[in-house]
């Protein structure tokens, strides 16, 4: 199968598991916080961190249905970051998947409350048995997430993109607080996903670790690529606004490096994160194919 098949029916089989989880565990929540709720997580996104879980299990033997339920709660942690990402107080943006973002759609308390809930949700959604059979491999998995969402990973991240807002103008001097800033607000999310596959597998430590890593560097390259893609791609076909980062005055590697700098950066962090699979071999071939797919994606 070839990535954007394999990317499509990882997909599908996503959006099945989110439509069902939606319905019925959120079943007696208000509608309208249930209704905010499913607007913001379906009917579009890559689901490329799915993919990765699914993906990174599949490394190991494991079929995508052993995968699933981990897939979907990284995914509610997804949208709910992105809900949040848009609101005023954050980028303030009206377009997101190529709709109007859920304080749009809604409103802002409304938007604020559904990302607090997709955010609980999918600790509930992985504490359920069918993310893993054992406890204690649950528990390990809600550990790594938190931590991937938490505090020291995303949240904090996302305060460190908006405190470089209100910096003076960035240099290269300042590429170690770019880093930092994207391998917590994007990078640790995507290195969790990447490693999910290796503790649903229970996989051993240098296995764990070697995929942690990979998930590391691509989250990296996929970052540069949505600064790239904020900087010359058009809203129309990316889904969202474009042209904001440098408005805004965003620590992003194209700040920092110019656009070539970034090409050149997205290219180095691509052959590291292949080079991180090597130990995997053939079984790797579509964890490759992604890492070549994030600098050819439109959206
Ligand atoms: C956008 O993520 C936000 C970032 C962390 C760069 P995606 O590009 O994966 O967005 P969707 O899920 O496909 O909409
Ligand atoms: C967002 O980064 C990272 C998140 C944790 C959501 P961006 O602010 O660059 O993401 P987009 O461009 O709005 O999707
Ligand atoms: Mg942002
Ligand atoms: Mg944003
Ligand atoms: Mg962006």
């Amino acid at each position: 199968m070839t990535l954007p098949q394999q990317l499509r029916t990882n997909a599908l089989l996503t959006e099945a598991r989110l439509r069902q989880l939606l319905s019925e565990t959120v079943a007696d929540a208000p509608p309208r916080l249930a209704e905010a709720m499913r607007y913001a997580v379906l009917g579009s996104g890559k689901r490329f961190r799915p993919f990765l879980v699914i993906e990174s299990a599949g490394l190991f033997g494991l079929a995508p249905e052993a995968a699933l339920q981990v897939a979907a709660a990284v995914e509610l942690v997804h949208c709910y970051s992105l809900v949040h990402d848009d609101l005023p107080a954050m980028d303030d943006d009206e377009l997101r998947r190529g709709r109007p973002t859920v304080h749009i759609a809604f409103d802002e308390a409304t938007a604020i409350l559904a990302g607090d809930a997709l955010l609980t949700f999918a600790f509930e959604v992985l504490a359920h048995p069918d993310a893993h059979p054992e406890a204690i491999v649950r528990c390990e998995l809600a550990l790594g997430l938190a931590r991937a969402a938490g505090p020291s990973g995303m949240a904090g991240g996302q305060q460190l993109d908006l405190d470089a807002e209100r910096l003076p103008r960035l240099d290269a001097q300042d590429l170690d607080r770019v880093r930092d800033i994207q391998e917590r607000k994007t990078g640790a999310l995507i290195a969790f996903s990447a490693k999910a596959g290796a503790i649903l597998a229970a996989a051993p430590p240098d296995e764990r670790r070697a995929l942690a890593e990979f998930g590391r560097l691509l989250g990296a390259a996929f970052q540069v690529a949505d600064d790239l893609l904020d900087a010359e791609g058009a809203a129309a076909a990316v889904g969202k606004a474009t042209g904001k980062d440098a408005a805004a005055g965003k620590a992003t590697y194209v700040s920092v490096l110019g656009v070539e700098g970034a090409r050149e950066r997205l290219c180095r962090l691509q052959n590291e994160a292949i080079s991180m699979l090597e130990r995997f071999g053939g079984r790797a071939g579509m964890l490759r194919q992604a890492v070549r797919y994030v600098s050819t994606r439109t959206s």
